[in-house]
């Protein structure tokens, strides 16, 4: 298999370029800067990418790669901060820019007098920068290939040796041609032939889970949504019967959920599936808590605690599945960017557990997950199910859960889900939903005053929820939507449509 490795230093959007690379069709993936470069070696590799960081290369703290990165003999690209260690390490300098540069800039491309592999059939364009420091004087053997007006070095390249560095963020969809940049460096400088797919790995995945889990058995939480659902068909397949699934009803599920979730499983994946009705548990171990970090930690433990108490009655099990995707696993902080969110099944699982954790889509995004449940043969139905988070309608509610709150949320959520179904818009929009946002406001019904709760729409496009744009609904539609929400559901007297993207906003409230 064809792969390109990137040193992860911690930005934000790092995982982006590995989505980058492999939309080439070369698999890709995030290591640890500490990576052992030897291990790398033991397998097939055929390019490096150096991420960008929130750090300073002269920070005495700052992280860094090992030399031996320079001398595998396969390409190198630094993009930002690796671009400016990779200067830094190999004997050039790094200054503070004179005024930091965030946001688009017009590169001009190739300026050195050879031609550099890396921006070929790419005309000078649109690039996005942002960064505080930058590359002084490039290292030896280094040509400086672009330029924008407020940054001298914006790209450079050692032909001899195959490195490559640029200041701006490639991966950000905001650079015009970033495909073809990746294009020219997967193919025209790894070379790479670009015929991995997703499809292929499901042997290897399984394989893996095969390996891991001995022979060992396994609970699953299942959560009716594509990522827990695909986590369970690939370990059913590697495992069998020694896989049990379990599907909390946490009292936090929309409309007629746990019913149609159960059946739906019952009838199309032949899995063994364990319905558990902790209503109850969950909302009083709720009660009072505003906080959204607090509620996600409650929530992520009291779900473990859920499986525990099963696992306890089935005479005990060794491994707890989970369907953690790539997003989850960066939004809450691991590998060194910061801490957006606590999703429940990352960072807010308790510090101790019954388990130890299996969970193969770790390094894939939600499109891939999607395509591995479609190459697995699952329903249609389910693979292009919208997500919908762990902690479900509790971090729809802003302040604290009460069952009143609940049901308005849930009658408002289901006015809108059928409204955009009969639209036939269920497909073209990522995740659409209320939000339950705690204000009132003062409205006039028929003759009177009311004075009652103020419903949020949120519907956004996206193809990974790493970024997202909110959906262009038609008014019409939204008309409908709200004016159906007011009539059939109590103490609603408003409906806002909420029109942030993310960055800067995240899709769910909290
Ligand atoms: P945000 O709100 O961070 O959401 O833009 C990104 C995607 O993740 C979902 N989400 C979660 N999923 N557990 C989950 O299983 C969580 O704790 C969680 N928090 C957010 C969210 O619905 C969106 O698809």
């Amino acid at each position: 298999m064809e792969r390109i490795a990137i040193i992860d230093f911690g930005a934000q959007y790092n995982q982006l370029i590995a989505r980058r690379v492999r939309e080439q069709g070369v698999f890709s993936e995030l290591l640890p800067p500490s990576a052992d470069v030897s291990r790398i070696r033991g397998e097939r590799l055929d390019g490096v990418i150096l991420s960008g960081s929130p750090d300073s290369v002269y920070d005495a703290a700052a992280r860094r790669c090992t030399e031996e990165v320079f001398n595998l003999g396969v390409p190198v690209l630094g993009i930002c901060y690796g671009m400016q260690l990779m200067t830094h390490m190999l004997g050039g300098t790094i200054g503070k820019a004179p005024v930091r540069e965030y946001g688009g800039a017009f590169a001009r491309l190739n300026t050195a007098r050879v031609m550099c592999p890396l921006f070929e059939d790419m005309p000078d364009s649109i690039v996005w920068m942002s960064h505080n420091d930058m590359v002084t004087s490039v290292p030896e053997g280094f040509l400086t290939c672009a330029e924008t007006d407020d940054c001298p070095n914006c790209a450079m390249f050692d032909p001899k040796r195959r490195l490559y560095g640029v200041q701006f963020h490639p991966e950000v969809a905001h650079t015009q041609y970033s495909a073809q940049l990746f294009k020219n460096f997967t193919r025209g400088i790894c070379g790479c032939g670009g015929d991995w797919r997703i499809e292929g790995l499901i042997d290897g995945i399984i394989d893996e889970i095969r390996k891991q889990v001995g022979g060992g058995t396994v609970v699953a939480g299942l959560s009716g949504g594509v990522d827990s659902s695909v986590a369970a068909a690939l370990v059913s397949r590697a495992v069998g019967d020694r896989l049990t699934c379990i599907f909390v009803d946490h009292g936090l599920l929309r409309k007629n959920e746990a019913d149609e979730v159960m059946s739906f499983y019952r009838e199309n994946m032949g899995l063994n599936v364990i319905e558990i009705d902790a209503k109850d548990y969950f909302l009083t171990r709720l009660k009072g808590v505003s906080e959204p970090e607090q509620k996600r930690r409650i929530i992520g433990d009291s779900f473990v605690r859920m499986f525990e108490q099963e696992a306890k009655k089935l005479g005990g099990a060794d491994f707890l599945l989970q369907g953690t995707i790539y997003p989850d696993v960066i939004e809450s902080g691991s590998g060194g960017a910061s801490v957006i969110k606590s999703h429940h099944n990352v960072g807010g699982l308790p510090e101790k557990m019954g388990f130890k954790l299996v969970e193969p889509l770790r390094p894939f995004f939600k499109d891939e997950v999607r395509s591995i449940g479609e190459a697995l043969g699952m329903p249609p139905e389910l693979v292009w199910r919208q997500p919908f988070p762990g902690p479900g309608l509790a971090i729809r509610i802003l302040g604290e859960i009460t069952e009143d709150k609940l049901n308005i949320l849930r009658e408002s959520d289901y006015v809108l889900r059928d409204e955009i179904k009969k639209a036939g818009m269920e497909r073209k929009i990522w995740q659409y939903f209320t939000v339950f946002t705690g204000m009132r406001s003062v409205g006039v019904m028929g003759d009177g005053r009311t004075y009652d709760y103020v419903i949020g729409v949120r519907a956004v496009v996206s193809t990974d929820a790493m970024t997202v744009e909110f959906a262009d609904l038609p008014a019409p539609l939204l008309r409908k939507i709200s004016s159906r929400i007011i009539a059939e559901v109590p103490h609603v007297n408003r409906v806002v449509y909420d029109i942030t993207d993310k960055p800067p906003g995240t899709i769910e409230w909290e």
